[in-house]
């Protein structure tokens, strides 16, 4: 009973989100923007203080039996020093679409004359000044970190990596095109949304770089092309990429800390960059506050209140199950990744909670435990997909699992609330950094 109800419910919300009507929409938009030579490709480039090492490392290289070139640890290559993209779960990184004539009708000047653009034009101001403009180049430590970085280690390192750089990348996808579309309409967050992708196509280039010295770069403009579109209403992007980016800088701040106390754990020379980069995140859920604002009836009202509390769990169960899937890589830097994890989703919960009507009230008793649980079904599930058996075998053994998981999912949902949020938040018009 419990697993047909839930899984109904969960199965038609996810009906509902994937919707795409834009899915068959030309896309070559996006392909001119990051085909070599172009915007996301070029940012790569400059990123770059020393040539990269030759990128066909041939010796690696083997021929599979089916005729797919794999390297040395296995991975699938396009081509000599290009990794075939993971493959999609309901986990990896997403690229998101969304409907770009409603994100018009929400901040078109004509039709909305009351926007409140003061606090926007300050903030294009912020976002013009480029403060990380010379921040990414790369220092003389990489390729020989790379090298050293070794085994199975090696292997979760580019998976960090790898996700890491999806997850970039689609952000500079959406704000590109965000920017794109409103032009017109609101030319202040137009550039507002450019500069984001600026940022981000900056991040992600960075991090593919960081991938061609394990000699397995994406391909970003082929992802461009090849991945799937998750579609997303506008408000709801609006509330998911705050949090993502709220929670990306407390990820990334918290590795920058541990880092610095522990120098002996940093085994690769990024994470010194987390300090500055991680800024970028924090100005950018800044701006979604603005955006947020500028809209009240996204923090008001019973409905807004529901999908704050949809979302922040949302992220943070996902996060929560990732790392502990992963938790070798954050292990590897010295840190205890369930507190590693707590910490992030305490500090993301508290920024948070002064923007969103309602936020999780993760202090409540068995939170963590229903969290800790998800974690023990989710590990069962890794087992089982490892294993040899038959994929419909593998689907049988999964499901009472995934129950599971979906109904923690739903208590969870139904757990006690924090009723939070605050238009006038303090502070939000000196924002320094
Ligand atoms: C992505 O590329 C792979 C391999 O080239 C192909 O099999 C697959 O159909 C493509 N998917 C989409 C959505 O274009
Ligand atoms: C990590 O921290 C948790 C909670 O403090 C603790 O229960 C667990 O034993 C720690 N794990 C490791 C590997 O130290
Ligand atoms: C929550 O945020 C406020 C304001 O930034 C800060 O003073 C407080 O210490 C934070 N609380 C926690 C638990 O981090």
């Amino acid at each position: 009973m419990t697993w047909t109800l839930t899984s109904g419910v969960i199965h038609a919300f996810w009906v509902l989100c994937t919707r795409n009507p834009l899915a068959d929409e030309d896309w070559a938009g996006y392909a001119a923007l990051t085909r070599p030579g172009g915007h996301a490709t070029r940012v790569a480039r400059r990123g770059a203080a020393q040539p990269v090492r030759a990128m066909a490392d041939t010796p690696t290289l083997e021929k599979a039996k089916s005729g797919e070139m794999v390297d040395s640890l296995g991975y699938k290559l396009m081509r000599p020093g290009v990794k075939v993209a993971a493959k999609e779960t309901l986990l990896t990184p997403r690229f998101y679409t969304t409907d770009f004539d409603e994100v018009d009708e929400i901040f078109n000047l004509k039709k909305n004359p009351n926007l409140p653009m003061e606090e926007l034009d300050a903030m294009l101001e912020e976002f013009r000044k480029d403060y990380n403009q010379k921040h990414f180049v790369r220092n003389e430590g990489f390729s020989e970190a790379a090298d050293a970085i070794q085994g199975d280690l090696r292997k979760i390192f580019i998976e960090f990596l790898e996700r890491s750089c999806t997850a970039e990348f689609s952000g500079f996808l959406l704000y590109k095109e965000l920017g794109r579309r409103l032009k017109d309409s609101n030319p202040c967050v137009a550039e507002i949304f450019t500069l984001l992708a600026r940022d981000e196509a900056r991040h992600a280039g960075f991090i593919n770089k960081a991938l061609s010295d394990f000699n397995l770069a994406l391909d970003l403009g082929f992802l461009t092309k090849n991945r799937t579109y998750t579609f997303f209403k506008p408000k709801f992007i609006i509330y998911a990429t705050y949090l993502s980016e709220k929670i990306g800088y407390w990820r990334y701040i918290t590795m920058y800390r541990h880092l610095q106390r522990n120098p002996d754990n940093q085994l690769y020379p990024m994470f010194e960059y987390f300090e500055n980069w991680c800024q970028d995140e924090n100005r950018h859920g800044d701006f979604l506050t603005a955006v947020l604002k500028a809209r009240p009836e996204l923090l008001n009202g019973l409905e807004a209140r529901l999908w704050s509390r949809f979302f922040c769990l949302s992220v943070y169960i996902t996060m929560y199950l990732n790392d502990h899937a992963r938790h070798y890589f954050y292990e590897a830097l010295g840190l205890n990744t369930t507190q590693f994890d707590r910490h992030v989703i305490l500090e993301t919960n508290n920024a948070t909670e002064r923007v969103f009507p309602e936020v999780p009230d993760i202090e409540a008793p068995g939170f963590w435990d229903r969290m800790d649980r998800m974690v023990g079904y989710n590990t069962k599930l890794v087992e089982i997909d490892n294993n040899d058996a038959p994929e419909w075998l593998k689907k049988v053994q999964k499901a009472p699992y995934i129950e599971r998981i979906l109904a923690e999912c739903l208590q969870l949902f139904f757990m006690p609330t924090k009723r939070t949020g605050s238009l006038d938040i303090e502070g939000a018009k000196n924002y320094v950094y």
